[in-house]
């Protein structure tokens, strides 16, 4: 008897936690309603099964429950054609009513409309990059054969067709609102996926070859690009944004943008001009970008010059050195405005990359190399390498020989939210996942006293 009420308390309470669940659909923003319909239904058919199969278990255990004075033996019946006939003709139903409609939907899924306008995601541990056709309408061949630091998008630099492509280098799209739109999907390395859930589809990105599919957004708003392949450590930070918006805004940013020719042909950085513009710099950086702990300067030797370009940047829009708890990077907010133009910016950062790299003087007493190098072992070195010297793959700056105690305040700031959580850091939010997975203070020390000996 108890065990017949527990499962029909069950029963109830599994379907009224369904209908009051907070996790539930978003909001639909594409016009693949029909997919909220085969899940829907599919829900009701399982649903139902659950219910009945449930109920009448029950029933069972209630109805034929052992009486005093009773035999216990149970009768045998193993044939019943009229039971039998009745179970596989209501399975049949349900398992079409299941399967039929899926097969509808993936037909229109798999049959792009014509005017449809392209966009290409590429994915890569644990990045995004998008490219648009130019005014040719037509997107270059591409290849990971053509992948080099320049063009990490893997572009044809021969093929015609690809010079005039928009290509973006950062987690971040827009699309027009009403306008059909097939994304095609390519993979640097391992099996990615591109989900955006309001949009109701999803599709793998498979190494080696072209995957696509095709949409409608319905509604303006930003939404979460998110990776729905186990891809690696860095799976769960691996996200971008998408922006639906009205076809001219979509089109302002879009021209916005640069053409991979463009990207090709930036002039070679001035050495001459960035010697020039560090002079400011280098009251604080010192003169060989040495650091001055005294200052609150960190060594800027040994960085590469795509990082400390978008450093610059960051702290030229506010994305660094505007929160009110960060008072040396708000120091050297209008610090960065001396270099403002992206020549200037490129400038600085070529000759501030030129200067001998000497390792910083170690300046941490606390922390466990050993117990660090597990740590970063495990979370750190897929992206910024083994040997902490950074990579443009994966958009991380060089460690080994950078000032310790520096690294040490950056650390706090990712976990305290006083760095990378700007909705325009771009990888910010990464490195705030990654040092909060570290569970100490004491485990930052550790991981950096491990980077210390790497110098
Ligand atoms: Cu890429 Cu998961």
């Amino acid at each position: 008897m108890a065990i017949a009420v527990v499962i029909v308390l069950l029963v109830i309470g599994s379907v009224v936690f369904h209908f009051v669940s907070p996790w539930w659909f978003t909001e639909i923003a594409s016009h693949w309603t029909n997919i909220d319909f085969t899940i829907n239904l599919t829900f009701w058919v399982t649903g139902f099964v659950f219910v009945a199969v449930n109920l009448f278990l029950a029933y069972s255990v209630y109805r034929f429950r052992q009486r005093k004075g009773e035999a216990s033996k149970a009768v045998y019946e193993p044939e019943n054609a009229r039971l039998e006939t009745g179970l596989t003709v209501l399975t049949t139903l349900g398992v079409a009513a299941m399967l039929a409609p899926g097969l509808f939907v993936w037909a229109q899924f798999v049959t792009v409309p014509d005017e449809a306008l392209e966009f290409e995601a590429f994915g890569s541990q644990w990045q995004w990059a998008f490219r648009y056709p130019g005014d040719d309408g037509v997107l270059g061949t591409a290849d990971i054969q053509y992948i080099t630091e320049t063009n990490p998008w893997g572009i044809n630099p021969d093929d015609p067709n690809g010079q005039d492509d928009r290509v973006i280098k950062k987690p971040f799209m827009m699309l027009p609102v009403d306008q059909p739109a097939k994304v095609l999907l390519r993979s640097r390395d391992v099996l990615h996926n591109y989900t955006v859930p309001q949009f109701r589809v999803k599709m793998d990105m498979v190494p080696g070859m072209v995957s696509y599919m095709w949409l409608t957004p319905t509604r303006t708003g930003v939404f979460d690009i998110l990776c729905e392949q186990y891809c690696g450590i860095g799976h769960h930070i691996m996200r971008a944004r998408i922006e639906v918006a009205e076809e001219d805004e979509f089109q302002a940013w879009l021209q916005s943008q640069p053409t991979f020719a463009e990207t090709q042909a930036q002039p070679d950085a001035d050495l001459n001009a960035g010697r020039q513009a560090y002079v400011v710099c280098a009251s604080c950086h010192g003169q060989q970008g040495e650091g001055n702990r005294a200052m609150n300067a960190p060594k800027l030797a040994g960085l590469q010059p795509w990082y400390i370009d978008r450093q610059l940047r960051y702290y030229q829009t506010g994305v660094r050195g505007a929160h009110e708890d960060d008072a040396f990077g708000r120091m050297m907010a209008p610090m960065a405005n001396t270099v403002a133009s992206p020549d200037a910016r490129a400038n600085v950062s070529a000759y501030i990359a030129s200067l001998a790299d000497t390792p910083a003087a170690i300046t941490l007493a606390e922390g466990d190399p050993a117990r660090g190098m597990r740590i970063y072992k495990a979370n750190c070195a897929s992206c910024h390498g083994d040997d902490a010297k950074g990579s443009w793959a994966t958009d991380a700056p060089a460690l080994a020989g950078m000032d310790d105690w520096y690294m040490a305040i950056q650390l706090q700031h990712y976990r305290d939210g006083i760095r990378g959580d700007h909705r325009d850091d771009d990888y910010g939010y990464q490195m705030t996942s990654m040092v909060k997975a570290m569970r100490t203070q004491q485990q930052q020390n550790d991981v950096i006293s491990y980077i210390n000996t790497l110098r």
